[in-house]
């Protein structure tokens, strides 16, 4: 819960928040409701990370209900291959240690191209499309389905991290 008002800058952020499926947070509030359920969700349901650099709350990866994962940056640390390297360890991480999750899945409007690349370069598969999923403060959004099952987790396995 200490990472709330952090988080909240980034849940906040419209421009971090314009393909997201839900319109930015505008209350303090929100965010603090958004990471009390993380904190309460069971670690069968869930697997959820903050992801810090230098010590600062740059934004998080992971499943609040899986198999769905989901991850976001505060713009001051785009460009940086944080996410590259934030998803990839995320990987590492249920590979190694929840043979329990055999596919993870995401949902990206095609707009969002940063998001399409990462998943892409990190070798998801597209599993599907379809149009006006969700409709948030941006109007409708897209899908493209993407999924990596646990051969494509292992890829991140062990020290190749
Ligand atoms: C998607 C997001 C997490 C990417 O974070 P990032 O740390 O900037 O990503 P990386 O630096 O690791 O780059 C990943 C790839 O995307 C590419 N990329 C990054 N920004 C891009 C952009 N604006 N346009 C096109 N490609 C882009 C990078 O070049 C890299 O590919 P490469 O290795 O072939 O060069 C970040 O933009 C973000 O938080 N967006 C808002 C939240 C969001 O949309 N989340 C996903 C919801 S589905």
């Amino acid at each position: 819960m200490d990472d709330a008002a952090e988080m909240y800058k980034i849940l906040s952020n419209d421009d971090a928040m314009r393909y997201w499926s839900s319109p930015p947070h505008r209350e303090l509030a929100q965010t603090q409701a958004w990471i009390a359920d993380m904190v309460a969700a069971t670690a069968k349901g869930s697997e959820d990370f903050i992801i810090e650099v230098d010590g600062r709350v740059a934004g998080k990866v992971g499943a609040y209900r899986l198999p769905e994962f989901g991850y976001i940056l505060h713009p001051d640390f785009w460009g940086r291959g944080l996410a590259t390297e934030a998803v990839s360890a995320f990987l590492c991480h249920v590979y190694e240690t929840r043979p329990d999750i055999v596919v993870l899945s995401t949902d990206i409007d095609p707009r969002n191209t940063a998001s399409v690349r990462l998943v892409e370069k990190l070798g998801f598969r597209e599993t599907g499309r379809a149009e006006r999923t969700f409709e948030t403060h941006i109007g409708w959004c897209n899908s493209i389905y993407f999924a990596i099952d646990r051969a494509g987790m292992a890829r991140f396995g062990g020290s190749s991290v």
